[in-house]
């Protein structure tokens, strides 16, 4: 794999300080990445839809210094310095040195804020790694201004899936496949890539609400849950399946067979939770509100011949998904007979988003 083409060149130009911010959002992933071997490279291709409203904005100072043999940077969560959340980031330096050797030549002051409430169970590290890696590549442009918009999309991509495999989704919108697939022009296991084909209207501006059934911590994190797939039984039969979901995801993207739609989206999100239930050590992230909204959503799809449906994450949450079209009736379903079972009644209206925006 050709990750040569990463490693920044001809930065010639000397910047003393600067500053750039960048809002990028959250996403849900269609076709699930579920499995990974080192350094984060899918076991299978997997599609998500970028949200809007889940964003992440954060800002980097930057200021040249003496060259660094460590990064040195300080990290500030809605105005609070973080300690605690540095390892994460220091790790993500660590792995990233190599594509972007600048970042030893300033001091960085990070300065991060979400839009959705914190510690909600919606997972932050999709957001949060692509701002950083969006900030870093406006420094790389200022330093080597010759970079294309194009490669800049790319190389943000690869460097956020160095942080947290679902980054590479997070940059580009409105749909994003990351892993390489034969079937999706352009796809790489290296970074994500815009769908590449054109999408049928049912599924422009698709809603997702995001009911917080569950805001606590995960009791089981993606580290260790992608690690729990090593050795798994089923791992290889579900690597296929997510492969051949997707080909058929593809299709229905495009030609807007909303049932099967539906069906598909649904048998990724159990799927993913049903590897978990059969992982060693086996556990469980639903909560039995989690299956209370799930068959309150299949009554109320067969009552009224709607085309709701549901995804989950690698959490409690439910993301109810329907299109724009549908979106007076199912919100008021959801405020009248799904809210409650949401903690404090909370839930976030969504839909999909086109990517990284410049602040
Ligand atoms: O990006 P990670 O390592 O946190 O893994 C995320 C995996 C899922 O959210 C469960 C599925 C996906 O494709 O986003």
């Amino acid at each position: 794999m050709n990750t040569s083409q990463f490693i920044s060149k001809n930065l010639d130009k000397t910047i003393e300080k600067v500053t750039f911010t960048w809002q990028t959002p959250s996403n849900i992933a269609l076709v699930k990445y579920w499995g990974k071997s080192n350094p984060q490279i899918p076991k299978n291709t997997s599609i998500s839809f970028t949200l809007n409203n889940c964003h992440t904005t954060t800002s980097i100072e930057f200021e040249k210094t003496s060259k660094n043999t460590v990064v040195d940077f300080e990290l500030f969560f809605e105005g609070k310095k973080k300690d605690d959340f540095k390892p994460k980031i220091a790790e993500f330096f660590k792995r990233i040195e190599k594509y972007c050797p600048y970042i030893f030549e300033y001091k960085m002051i990070i300065n991060s804020e979400n839009s959705f409430p914190h510690s909600s169970g919606i997972a932050s590290s999709a957001s949060g790694m692509s701002a950083i890696a969006m900030c870093l590549m406006s420094l790389e442009k200022e330093l080597n201004p010759n970079i294309t918009d194009e490669f800049i999309n790319k190389k943000a991509s690869f460097l956020a899936r160095l942080g947290s495999g679902s980054a590479s989704r997070s940059i580009e919108g409105p749909l994003v496949v990351w892993g390489n697939h034969p079937e999706i022009k352009g796809s790489s296991d290296l970074f994500g890539t815009k769908f590449p084909y054109e999408i049928h209207p049912v599924f422009e501006n698709y809603c997702d609400t995001i009911l917080l059934v569950d805001k606590g911590e995960k009791q089981v994190s993606s580290t260790v849950g992608h690690n729990l797939m090593h050795n798994h039984p089923y791992a290889e039969n579900r690597f296929k399946q997510a492969n051949e979901n997707l080909t058929k995801l593809s299709k229905i993207l495009q030609n807007g067979e909303i049932k099967e739609f539906i069906n598909l989206v649904e048998s990724e999100a159990l799927t993913l939770h049903a590897m978990m239930l059969t992982s060693n050590p086996y556990f469980i992230l639903m909560k039995p509100n989690t299956l209370e909204v799930i068959n309150k959503i299949w009554q109320y799809r067969e009552e009224n011949n709607s085309n709701i449906c549901f995804t989950l994450d690698a959490g409690a949450n439910v993301h109810v998904l329907y299109p724009n079209t549908e979106k007076t009736e199912i919100e008021l379903f959801i405020k009248n007979n799904l809210a409650k079972y949401c903690q404090k009644n909370q839930y976030i209206c969504d839909n999909a988003g086109l990517g990284a925006k410049p602040q």
